[in-house]
This record gives C-alpha cells, sequence and structure tokens, in this order.
C-alpha cells in the first residue's frame, strides 16, 4: 500500500518524559516493513529516563531539552522545534510527554503532531488523568489519541479506548490498565495515520485521504 506522506516508511519523531512503553510499541511495531512508518528520532524533556534508554538500545537517536536550560519558556520551545525539525518528520508523536508544546513547535508542527493521554477526553485533561478519574468515581475510563491544539488536551480526537474502573483499583492498577490499551490504540492508529493518511473536518479526524 502506498504511504499517504512523501516517504515510505513515514517518519516519526515521538517525544518522550518517562518510562516509555508507548515508545516501545511504536519502535517494535515499526521493526515489519508493512507496518509503514519508522521511529527516526526520540527527544525528551529530561534526562535518564527509561524512554531514552530503549531509543539507544534500538540505536534511535535521541536528543534532549530541558526546560532550565533555557532562558524562558520561549527559547525551550523553539530549540525543541528545531531538534524535531532537524530529523524530518512527517507526523510527530507525543508519547508521555509531560510538557505542553509552544507556539514555535505549533508553527512547524500544528496539523501533524499526535498526542495520547490516558482518560477519556474531554473528561480529566491535564497531568492526573487516571487520579481524576478514580477520584470523581466514573465506572469506564481510557485513553485517547488527538491531534495537538494550543489547549490543554483539548485537540481533534483520532481515536479513543475504554477500560473498566474495577472497585479495588489504586491510580497504579488503573494506569496500568489504561497503558495497555493505549499502546494498542496508539500502535493502530499511527499506522493507519502513515499508511491512509488523514483529514481533520470540523474537529472530525478521519483515515483515508
Ligand atoms: C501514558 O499513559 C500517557 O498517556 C501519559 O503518560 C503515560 C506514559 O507512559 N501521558 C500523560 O499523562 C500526558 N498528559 P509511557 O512513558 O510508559 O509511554
Amino acid at each position: 500500500m502506498p504511504s499517504a506522506f512523501p516517504r515510505r516508511p513515514a517518519r516519526l519523531v515521538v517525544l518522550v518524559s518517562g518510562t516509555g512503553t508507548n515508545l516501545q510499541a511504536l519502535l517494535d511495531a515499526s521493526r515489519n516493513p508493512a507496518y509503514g512508518a519508522q521511529v527516526v528520532a526520540v527527544g525528551a524533556d529530561r534526562d535518564g529516563i527509561e524512554a531514552l534508554a530503549r531509543a539507544e538500545r534500538a540505536g534511535v537517536p535521541t536528543f534532549v531539552h530541558r526546560v532550565k536550560d533555557h532562558p524562558d519558556r520561549d527559547s525551550w520551545d523553539e530549540a525543541l522545534a528545531a531538534s524535531v525539525a532537524a530529523a524530518e518528520p512527517d507526523l510527530v508523536v507525543l508519547a508521555g510527554f509531560m510538557k505542553l508544546v509552544g507556539e514555535r513547535f505549533l508553527d512547524a508542527f500544528g496539523g501533524r503532531c499526535v498526542n495520547t493521554h490516558p482518560a477519556l477526553s474531554p473528561a480529566f485533561p491535564g497531568m492526573r488523568g487516571p487520579a481524576d478519574a478514580l477520584a470523581y468515581g466514573v465506572k469506564v475510563t481510557g485513553a485517547t489519541l488527538f491531534v495537538v491544539d494550543a489547549g490543554v488536551d483539548t485537540g481533534p480526537i483520532v481515536a479513543q479506548t475504554v477500560v473498566p474502573v474495577e472497585d479495588d483499583d489504586t491510580i497504579e492498577t488503573l494506569h496500568e490498565r489504561i497503558k495497555g490499551a493505549e499502546r494498542q490504540m496508539l500502535v493502530e492508529s499511527v499506522g493507519r495515520m502513515a499508511r491512509e493518511g488523514f483529514t481533520i473536518t470540523d474537529r472530525k479526524v478521519r483515515f483515508g485521504k
């Protein structure tokens, strides 16, 4: 099947802040040429995280931009955008990246940058999706893949996956259940975006040209 992007495999840059299990799922999927996408670089906002070790083990180049190493948030955002641009991505994937990207980044990659969030948007945006869902007492929650815009987890929705909340869940057990479903959703959706392309009309994201 031809790629929806000019290059096959499509080039993915993945941004991470933590354990990197979502990154690992993409690295594993892209070993199959039929997947249609390949992780060409991994960027982070901090050192010493397992996600960077995963990239290094896979032989994928990495870069790190810590906010505190830049005079202000705008120059951090600009440096991040420059490193991502240098890897010439077709699609940027935020996979557990715990920073909001800014205007410079969105000028460069708006419309071709997706983020995965561990809740069913529009419920429970922000950094504490599983904890907020548990505290609210919902019976189902899940994960949402969306196209990044200037808001906090507000962009057009690419895919959602639902998981039950169990009576004896802790934040950790709930988040682990979400992450299992989330990885599957991420791999499936990013692969389809790469192979089929996608359109966004009135917030509706559809696969295909
Ligand atoms: C994932 O559940 C992701 O949705 C979440 O962090 C986890 C990263 O796991 N992201 C956010 O909460 C962003 N607001 P991983 O490092 O193992 O891929």
